[in-house]
């Protein structure tokens, strides 16, 4: 568990690590080809842990060198196994090898991923979009089974959104598998995160041929193969937006280093609305010293409501909801992705904050709440990045229990945050002996 002592004021520098979600697709797209890819700032947690030792079941070498934050994959001999239940219920984002072991090998076997604790997940973008491209996809004893009758995908012209809007994962998916595919494929209402554009750039390294990253219109010309290739991974803009809210939290000067301020546009602006400064320059962000609790220059309730990017990332709501706890005044924070991602919510109740659900996917904070420390159990990987925030700032202790989550997607959290100034610990957790 970790153990965060609150009231300590932060300052200082973090560098910003590569992203976890660009990282997990791209480990997949190694499977595109039998040649070598060098992955370079690939941060070091537990899902890229996790992804690469489902590449080695699957038949890839993988070295690594955590000194250099660096990743070779080679998924030289085929065929290759299959993605079985622990792993892919352990991390959702596994399914990933599946657009890319279909296109290569022309049949896949992956676990279907049940729920999760921010909502229902399901696949069915993904599933849909593999048999436009030809495949024949049956689910069987808990497994997607898919095969490719005739032996290679076809390239076709597809609607790829859900009820939700565009799919990350399945944009992701079906772009890999689709650039094996005989002909062109054209997605439309394709995913525009950053992550999904900087898997496009590893594609085209690769020699894919992909136009229309980042807009909701991509379109991918299938080749006959792939090779290898040399790939840096963006800065994780959910790690950045964390530190700075971090600042933002405690009124201290926190500069987050070496990330793209372009891909936090949403939550810039909403830190602007609600009274944080900030300076922002070439690869950093940095909060200015202010009073959070100013009454006349302090936080102001702001509202957001979570959408595929370019809005508001759900994977920063918990975070945007503990920062206007301290907000006066009323905030609604609407969750459009994941409409039951509150876990977090009981637990800061036991901080102290105000808060209550509203309709479907709404929740109102009371701001303006002095938080004070209680043990708390983390649900998710957000939620428990949302607890060490309320506890940076609640008087007293905050005990965060079932912490393991936090290790999923951010590096060394613990000891960032001590060189920012924050007194928080490490302790063997009592409730998961
Ligand atoms: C990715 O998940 C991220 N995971 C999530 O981050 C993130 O919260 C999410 O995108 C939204 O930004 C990875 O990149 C590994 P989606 P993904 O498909 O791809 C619905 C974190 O904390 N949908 O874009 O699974 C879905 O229910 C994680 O790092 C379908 O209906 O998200 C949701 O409402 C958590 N059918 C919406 O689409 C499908 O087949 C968007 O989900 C797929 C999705």
């Amino acid at each position: 568990m970790l153990v965060v002592e609150g009231g300590h004021p932060l300052e200082g520098v973090v560098t910003c690590s590569g992203s976890k979600n660009a990282f997990l697709p791209i480990a997949a797209a190694a499977l595109l080809t039998s040649e070598t890819v060098k992955v370079r700032r690939v941060p070091d947690l537990a899902d890229v842990r996790l992804i690469l030792n489902i590449l080695e079941g699957l038949g890839c070498s993988v070295e690594r060198d955590l000194t250099t934050s660096t990743v070779h994959i080679r998924a030289k001999d085929l065929p290759l196994g299959e993605a079985g239940w622990e792993d892919v219920r352990r991390m959702r984002g596994s399914v990933y090898v599946l657009g890319p072991l279909l296109a290569r090998t022309g049949s896949a076997k992956v676990s279907l991923p049940g729920g999760c604790v921010i909502g229902q997940r399901p696949i069915d973008i993904h599933l849909r979009g593999l048999q436009e491209l030809g495949a024949k996809v049956d689910i069987d004893h808990g497994h997607v089974v898919a095969s490719v009758p005739g032996g290679r995908l076809r390239g076709a012209h597809m609607y790829l959104g859900g009820s939700s809007g565009s799919s990350v994962g399945g944009t992701g998916n079906i772009m890999m598998a689709a650039c094996l595919a005989e002909g062109e494929t054209i997605i439309e209402g394709a995913a525009c995160e950053p992550e999904i554009v900087d898997l496009g750039h590893f594609l085209i390294s690769m020699g894919a041929k992909i136009e229309g990253l980042g807009s909701p219109r991509v379109t991918v010309t299938g080749v006959e193969e792939l090779g290898g290739c040399e790939h840096e991974v963006i800065p994780d803009r959910i790690e950045a937006g964390t530190y700075i809210i971090a600042g933002a939290l405690t009124g201290g000067r926190v500069k987050v280093d070496e990330c793209e301020p372009g891909h936090l546009a949403v939550l810039l602006a909403r830190l602007h609305e609600a009274g944080v400064p900030l300076e922002i320059g070439g690869g950093f962000i940095e909060t200015q010293p202010f009073d959070p609790h100013d009454p006349g220059n302090g936080l102001r309730a702001t509202d957001v409501t979570t959408l595929p990017y370019p809005g508001f990332p759900t994977d920063l709501q918990a975070q945007w909801m503990v920062l206007m706890t301290q907000a006066p005044g009323i905030s609604v924070i609407t969750e459009k992705l994941f409409p039951d991602r509150y876990m977090h919510m009981p637990e800061l109740l036991r901080l102290g904050a105000e808060l209550r659900r509203q309709n479907a996917g709404t929740a109102i904070v009371q701001g303006g709440t002095r938080l004070s420390g209680a043990p708390v159990t983390a649900s998710d990987l957000r939620a428990s990045a949302a607890l060490v925030l309320a506890g940076l700032i609640a008087k007293g202790e905050t005990e965060i229990h079932r912490v393991y989550h936090i290790d999923r997607g951010y590096e060394r959290i613990e000891e960032r945050l001590g060189t920012l100034g924050a007194v928080i610990r490490r302790e063997s957790d009592p409730w998961q002996a």
